[in-house]
């Protein structure tokens, strides 16, 4: 089950309302990844407190590790991991892609390896279905092909994109049709392709919105190319997707790139950077990045980002007055060099919340129709400097 009430529009940008079978997502949303049936650093309690609408999880690894038995017993991934809002699932098409070298592609499906025990595996749009049926997933991501920028050297041609896209389009068909047999409940979204070619994107779109999927994402981008070339299908492709069903943007991205996303009509993002760099000591404020490892920071008393309300940044205040979190710059420097566990994860609560509480700040300008200025004075702010 899935549905979608625009709430609100200035230009391309919209604020919306998701519905699916475990919650509703105010959109536009950042969605935080979390491959293994956790978004790594934090517990479910902590996203929560942030706010987190939906998380993701991915069909490969859940499916390596610890495989479909446990999922199943569970009776679904909700209560394995103990969350009960809504979750995404990838469909392993990109995650199989990343393998490189180690697999094999033909019309049926994906040949490889187990990056785990070496086994010799085969994920097929049917299986990727049924795997996301087993995990009850809120939204089920079609199988695909994700195209590369660059194979071998040389730029993907037009043909190869091509042969590529409407593989994905097969596969796309295929998945809707294991998707109904196994009478999912949930919803499935298509994924358009096409490479960093126009009307290659356009004739994906066309073919998955004639097979009527309740929301699309879109796919193969941020996969190596350019800035110029992300932003420029970013620019293409959102705004062509039907009006009134979710528009995903996959694998995307930076701070700026979200607000640039919800300019060009994009619902949903998802992306690793948060809670990856978070775990590399890079941290986003809103005056901009901040290098937790640089020996200016060695006696800061200030905070990550004064104007921030997470845990790490303000801590909470009891109704008695005490206060618990809120630590400086000096400290997480501290834990950094060190190598403390806790260093990464209160660095993931703060950057985690960051990003939720961008796109809060984001649907709050939509909802009174100064989303164009605040694009402005959250480009002048992130040029401020920490
Ligand atoms: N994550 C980022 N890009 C993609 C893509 O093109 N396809 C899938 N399935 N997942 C992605
Ligand atoms: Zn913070």
């Amino acid at each position: 089950m899935l549905q979608f009430e625009l709430l609100k529009t200035e230009g391309l940008a919209r604020r919306g309302r998701l519905t699916l079978n475990h919650g509703v997502v105010q959109t536009p949303i950042f969605m935080p990844v979390g491959t293994y049936g956790t978004v790594k650093g934090v517990t479910p309690r902590s996203l929560e407190e942030m706010q987190a609408q939906i998380i993701l999880g991915n069909t490969f690894h859940l499916w390596m590790r610890p495989g479909l038995d446990v999922i199943r017993q569970f009776g679904g991934l909700h209560r394995f991991e103990r969350w009960d809002r809504p979750i995404l699932t990838d469909s392993g098409g990109f995650q199989v892609w990343s393998l490189g070298e180690m697999r094999k592609i033909s019309e049926e499906g994906v040949r490889f390896a187990s990056p785990v025990n070496g086994d010799k595996l085969f994920l097929t749009p049917e299986i990727s279905m049924q795997i996301q049926t087993v995990l009850d997933s809120d939204i089920v991501m079609q199988f695909d092909e994700c195209t590369p920028y660059e194979v071998k050297g040389h730029l993907t041609t037009d043909a190869e994109a091509r042969a590529s896209m409407e593989l994905s389009l097969r596969w796309a068909q295929r998945c809707r049709a294991e998707f109904a047999r196994l009478e999912n409940r949930n919803a499935l979204f298509g994924i358009v392709q096409g490479g960093m070619f126009e009307h290659l994107r356009e004739e994906s779109l066309a073919a998955l919105v004639d097979m009527d999927f309740p929301g699309y994402a879109i796919g193969g981008v941020s996969v190596g190319e350019p800035k110029e070339e992300m932003l420029r299908i970013m620019a293409h492709t959102p705004h062509r997707l039907p009006a009134h069903k979710p528009r995903y943007l996959m694998g995307v991205g930076t701070p700026e790139d979200l607000v640039a996303g919800v300019a060009a009509g994009v619902d949903m993002f998802d992306c690793v950077m948060p809670t990856r760099n978070a775990r590399n000591g890079h941290l986003f404020t809103r005056f901009g990045d901040l290098k937790l490892r640089n020996a200016r920071h060695r006696a800061d008393e200030r905070p990550l980002d004064e104007t921030c309300s997470c845990y790490a940044c303000r801590g909470t205040t009891a109704p008695d007055g005490s206060v618990a979190g809120g630590f400086s710059r000096a400290y997480l420097h501290h834990l950094e060099r060190c190598g403390e566990m806790l260093g990464p994860m209160l660095c993931t609560i703060h950057n985690l919340h960051y990003y939720l509480n961008l796109m809060r700040e984001i649907r709050e300008s939509l909802e009174a129709g100064r989303f164009e200025a605040f694009r402005v004075q959250f480009a002048k702010d992130r040029a401020r400097g920490v």
